[in-house]
Parts: structure tokens; sequence; C-alpha cells
């Protein structure tokens, strides 16, 4: 048996079959309006459903993801399924370096000891910056890829339509090296201001760059966003991590909290987590991990990181918004991001549904980080041995900025997560 059933628009309520071919945006969603975005809808999974003893995450619950579900309604049996993952995972490997594996979650001694926890308590790590890409980004679009291979391995796809995203950073890294190991044509779209180092990476995995300048014409919005928008209507797959533009990449982004709820009781674990502290950008990785962990039963406060200079969730989350506000209201787009966490400047949390949700259930909270915290984090991380970027150290600056806050907050035993990401370039 397999967790997803459906999908069903968190806005608007409309539904979308498993089986939908293009499962990406909820049916009422348009190019005026992308307010809308689907959530998968989930049975519990039945006790004898076994998770497969792989290092594999996309192996190992294939029964909670959806894309697995889709395939399998479509006829798709459990060993070509696994097939196509670790065909598709070697790849990967012959790409990058390395593929899709449980990523360590460890007890940063230097961590704990600079932020002053006591031996029982302490800060854990999940670091990230060794996964596909050096980010955690390639979890979210592994299960586009895999639900496209899937069609194609089934006969419902004989053309394959281009795979399109507008990014700079790491989503569009960990895209363009999922397009390259599977030989599957994409057109990155990018800021006129991107870095010729980046673009020269991105040359060197064979994706089709376009700097994208505004046009006299175009509506106000970045334009490297109204291009992919503009491929995406005719015809490309809208291969991003934001749920509204599609919905499949909330599926595979799960994987990491699964994994930390399956590491949290282990020995080298720490039994039990009192918060995890995630940076935020668009949402989708806070929304992911928060669902994963969640799903798995382990009951961990959410808290929410963003920079000072661009923290639209923590707006809406003073708002007290929830899924019935109106996005308009709650999410309007920040006016002027910046900090030096260039990665987690989206002016709109587009997944602000899904991690309110998370914050709510969890008891967790936003964090608003200041730029000397964010700077802080970034060296402390360094110290710790992480090779992350600012970006992908931007969660660690909310939990100092929560230590900076509270009059004697860690020469106790509470046991804290972080996640470090993005590995700096
Ligand atoms: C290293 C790193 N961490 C976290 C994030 C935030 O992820 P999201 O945009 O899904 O909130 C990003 C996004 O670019 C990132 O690159
Ligand atoms: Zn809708």
């Amino acid at each position: 048996m397999h967790e997803v059933t459906g999908w069903r628009c968190a806005v608007c309520g409309a539904r979308t079959a498993l089986t939908e071919r293009m499962p990406w945006r909820c049916p009422k969603s348009t190019l005026m309006d992308r307010h809308h975005v689907l959530q998968a809808i989930s049975a519990q999974l039945e006790p004898t459903d076994e998770l497969a003893a792989s290092p594999n995450p996309f192996i190992r619950h294939d029964r909670r993801l959806a894309w697995a579900a889709a395939a399998a309604a479509r006829g798709m049996t459990d060993s070509a399924r696994t097939s196509l993952v670790s065909e598709f995972d070697d790849a990967v490997r012959a790409v990058d370096g390395v593929g899709f594996v449980t990523t360590p979650f460890e007890r940063s001694e230097v961590l704990s000891d600079e932020l002053g926890f006591g031996v029982q308590g302490g800060v854990w790590a999940k670091d990230e910056t060794r996964s596909v890409g050096g980010s955690q980004k390639a979890r979210h679009l592994f299960t586009v890829m895999l639900h496209l291979r899937a069609l194609e391995l089934l006969g419902q796809m004989s053309v394959r339509p281009p795979l399109a995203i507008a990014s700079c950073g790491n989503a569009a890294l960990a895209a363009a090296t999922l397009a390259r190991a599977a030989e599957w044509p994409i057109d990155v779209y990018v800021p006129t201001w991107m870095n010729d180092g980046f673009g020269d990476r991105l040359d060197a995995l064979r994706a089709n760059v376009h700097r994208c300048e505004r046009r006299s014409t175009d509506p106000p919005g970045d334009p490297a966003m109204l291009r992919f928008r503009e491929a995406v209507e005719v015809g490309a797959v809208p291969f991003t991590v934001q749920g509204p533009e599609n919905a499949l990449c909330l599926d595979g982004g799960r994987t990491i909290g699964w994994e930390l709820a399956e590491q949290i009781p282990t020995s080298g674990g720490p039994g039990q987590l009192d918060a995890m502290f995630v940076q935020v950008g668009g949402g989708a990785f806070a929304a992911c991990l928060g669902a994963g962990l969640a799903e798995m039963g382990q009951d961990v406060r959410l808290m929410a990181v963003q920079a000072a200079g661009c923290a639209p969730l923590d707006r809406a989350w003073r708002l007290g918004a929830n899924a019935a506000s109106d996005w308009n209201t709650v999410m309007p787009p920040w006016s002027d991001p910046v900090s030096l966490a260039d990665g987690i400047l989206d002016d709109e949390t587009y997944d602000w549904i899904s991690v309110i949700e998370a914050l709510r259930t969890s008891d967790g909270a936003t964090v608003v980080a200041s730029e000397r915290n964010i700077e802080r984090a970034h060296a402390l991380a360094h110290r710790a041995g992480f090779d992350a970027s600012p970006t992908g150290s931007a969660g660690l600056a909310g939990l100092l900025q929560v230590a900076d806050a509270e009059a004697n907050p860690n020469g106790l035993d509470r046991r804290i997560g972080v996640v470090i990401s993005g590995v700096a370039r």
C-alpha cells in the first residue's frame, strides 16, 4: 500500500487525481493567479508496509512518496521502481560524484561548546553540504524527475518536454545536475546579474542558460520568473522548488524529515529534539522537513528562520495567517530584500501555507535573524568544519538569535537540530 492517494489544493479545495499525468498545479491556478498549491492527500501506512532496507531514502521510503504511488497506480511494479531509482542514482553519481544517501546527523562539539550547551544537550547538525548539488535542493527535484522517467518507461510520454527553472542558486545547480544525469534538456532562466562563475558551472552541465533582461512590455516582477512561466505555458515542465509551481517538489523534499526521524532515536542521535532551526526562503524546505518529521511521529518544534532583511513569513505568522487567509493580504511581496544569506531572499514565501501549518502543529515559531547573527553563524559553521554558504548556515543564525534573546539559554540540557546546507562557492 502507498500513503498518498491524490492531491488537494490548500487554497480552493480543488482535487487532482493521483494518476494525473502532470500533477504540478491546482486546476484553478492560472498565469495571472498562482496563489494555489496542491498538497498530497495521505492515508496512514499499514504496520505491515515495511520500509526497504536501503541507504537511499527514495528507495527506503517508496511507500510514502507520491511519485511512487502514482507510478504504482499506473502499473509500475515495486522492483521496477527500485531499479529506476538506483539506475538514475548511478547516473547522478557519475555526474556529481555523490548520489542520494542518508546524510549525516551528528552532535557538533564546536557548535555545542561555543553555544554553551551542557554535555547532556547540544547542537546536532544535518549536513546537506555533501548532498547531490551541495544542498538539499536535489531532494525536491528528484521526485519530479522520477515521475517523468516513470511516464516515459510506462510508454506514456514519447517526446521529452524541456525542463525549466528560474534560479541562479542551489536550485539551478541541482536542477541542471539531475537534467544532465537524465540527459534531459533544461532551460535555466537567470537574472542579468548572475555571476559568471556560476554560469560556467551551469554551462558545464550543458544547461541552456537564458539571461533575462526586463522587457518594456513586462509586468512588474522578476523577468527570469516571467520567462520561466511563459516557457511552462507552452509545455515546459516546471522543474522548480516552489510548491505553487510544481507540487511534486514537495514530495521528495520530505525525505530529509523522514531521515531525521529515524536518526533522532539512534545511539549517536539526540534521542529526542527540543527544536529544529531551519532557514526559510521560498519555504518548500521547511514545509517538507516539518511534514516529514510529523509524518513519522516525531514531535519537534519547528523554528522557521529568515533574515531581518527579508522576513515575509514572519510577517504572515504575526498576522495570524492560516490557509483560509487572503494570500495578497498576508503574503505581499517583501520590498527590497537584502542579506548576506542571498539564497533566502525570496520576496514571497511561496509555500507559506504548509510552513505555517507545520509551525502550528509542532508548537514552533518564526525567528528573524539579524544580519550580524547571519555573519556570526557563517563563521561559526566554518569553525565547526562545515563548508557552508551564509544561506546554508542561516538556520544556525536563528539559534544564535534566540540564544541572544534568552538570559540563560544554552547552559541547559536542551537538544537542538540545525540543517547546514549550500556548499560555499
Ligand atoms: C542552502 C539553502 N538552504 C535553504 C534554502 C531555503 O529553501 P526554500 O527556498 O525551500 O525555503 C535554500 C534556498 O535557496 C538554500 O539554497
Ligand atoms: Zn486551488
